[in-house]
């Protein structure tokens, strides 16, 4: 078993009757999306990705990682959205938030730029940067975001005045658009070595192309074992649209019935710090892709048992519109026993000896029964454990669930009309040039 959805804690929120009458809806959608009949149909390339994806480009992804590898001391890699939460989360979730800071022979230290528009994030990693030997990677599908194209700007200079023209060439990867787009035109002009972001694969389902690999790979990650993982839960997710034998229709189901009960918001729990930037992925994956037309379960995410002090006072005992989603890893590497201390001060000599990872287990077993108790419906997914196999069955899991997901709701789960609207009054209230009669407009709203 690799994953397993555990419905007890979610049972008692469920009407009789309510589990076979979504039923219908949960294969219907599982039909609409593996047909291609649905909206947005012309985004479902990430469906059998981890199958059919491009070979040679595989190759040419480890080879350059491998030359990343050898040539610097910081990779940056620089992209907004899906053009890089799932790179960083993979690669926080299986080496360490703190992998910059930890020992990693062969590896260079990763940063992220071009995810804000922050002037101090940037000076600061420029400083962390100086008498670094730098490679980066800019991740743009459309190559002209804002944020992104700045860090790029930024970067390419600093390389450029550091290297020279002919070496900077050497050290900058360009993953984007296959034909389309400024980015690609500029690059092949250039001649830096560019990867592709397919036409039918959105940022947020694009982890496993070359968006999230290539950055992964750097890192040391087993790309081949992450890929594995995904291909045998597409096999499994693929082949069954029943909420009985399949985790993920289940999975679908039930947050549609908690929605339905009035449960607008699904919070992801996680019991480990490595998981952070996991529980950011997953909240783009599900915010970008239900949150439209009125419609949506709102994505939250908490880290236990840190955040047991600070929200666990609200999703006990505030209002009860929330639902949580618990991912539990069942095997994990590391261990940690208490120490035994003669004064016993704090008084937790009963736990002298007990690993840590068996402390957290219980926090979580009996942070469930009490949520429960208050209120919060909890599903359950356990997984075998926190290898590369399983992180990308559970990827895979998660992307799947959503588009199903996304056509149970009666939305196009595939498209992110709303992510314009900032953008227009951001250029606006710049001067972008053709945007002069709404910069006046948004002038006498701000006055
Ligand atoms: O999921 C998405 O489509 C978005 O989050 C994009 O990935 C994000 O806006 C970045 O876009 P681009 O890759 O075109 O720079």
């Amino acid at each position: 078993m690799t994953l397993k959805l555990n419905d007890t804690y979610v049972k008692s929120f469920i009407k009789d009757g309510e589990l076979e009458a979504i039923s219908a809806e949960v294969k219907a959608a599982h039909k609409c999306l593996l047909s291609g009949n649905g909206e947005g149909n012309d985004f479902l390339g990430w469906v059998d990705l981890p199958f059919n994806y491009d070979k040679e480009e595989y190759a040419r992804i480890k080879a350059a990682a491998a030359k990343i590898q050898k040539k610097c001391d910081v990779f940056v890699v620089i992209g907004i959205g899906g053009s890089y939460l799932g790179a960083r989360a993979v690669i926080e979730y299986v080496k360490s938030p703190l992998y910059n800071n930890l020992k990693h022979e062969g590896t260079p230290d990763i940063y992220f730029s071009g995810c804000n528009i922050s002037a101090q994030s940037l000076n600061e990693l420029l400083a962390i940067c100086e008498g670094k030997d730098i490679c980066i990677n800019v991740i743009s599908k459309s190559g002209t975001t804002t944020e992104p194209a700045v860090a790029f700007r930024v970067f390419r200079e600093l390389l450029e005045k550091k290297y020279g023209k002919a070496e900077a060439k050497e050290r900058i990867f360009v993953t984007t658009d296959k034909a389309r787009g400024t980015l690609k035109k500029f690059s092949d002009e250039a001649g830096y070595e560019t990867f592709v972001v397919p036409d039918n694969v959105g940022g947020r389902f694009s982890v496993l192309t070359a968006v999230g690999l290539l950055p992964i790979a750097v890192s040391g990650t087993d790309i081949d074992a992450l890929m594995k993982g995904a291909a045998d839960a597409a096999t499994e997710f693929k082949a069954s649209d029943d909420i009985n034998t399949n985790p993920c229709m289940k999975y679908v189901a039930i947050r549609n019935i908690m929605y339905r009960n009035g449960k607008g918001t699904e919070i992801l729990v996680n019991y480990e710090p490595y998981a952070a930037m996991l529980n950011e992925w997953w909240k783009q994956l599900y915010g970008e892709s239900e949150g439209k037309d009125k419609k949506g379960i709102f994505p939250a995410s908490v880290i236990f048992s840190t955040d047991l002090h600070s929200l666990g006072q609200f999703i006990q005992d505030g209002s009860r519109n929330i639902f949580e989603t618990v991912v539990s890893v069942n095997e994990t590497n590391e261990k940690k026993p208490v120490p035994f201390d003669e004064a016993n001060v704090d008084g937790l000599n009963f736990l002298a000896g007990v690993d840590l990872n068996e402390v957290n287990k219980m926090a979580m077993k009996g942070t469930i029964l009490a949520h429960v108790d208050g209120g919060t419906p909890n599903i359950l997914i356990e997984i075998a454990d926190k290898s590369e196999y399983s992180l990308g069955y559970l990827l895979y899991f998660f992307e799947f669930a959503c588009g199903v997901s996304g056509y149970v709701l009666g939305v196009n789960p595939f498209n992110q009309p709303g992510v314009e609207a900032y953008k227009k009054n951001m250029f606006a209230l710049l001067g972008k040039p053709g945007y002069e009669s709404e910069k006046a407009a948004l002038e006498a709203r701000l006055k």
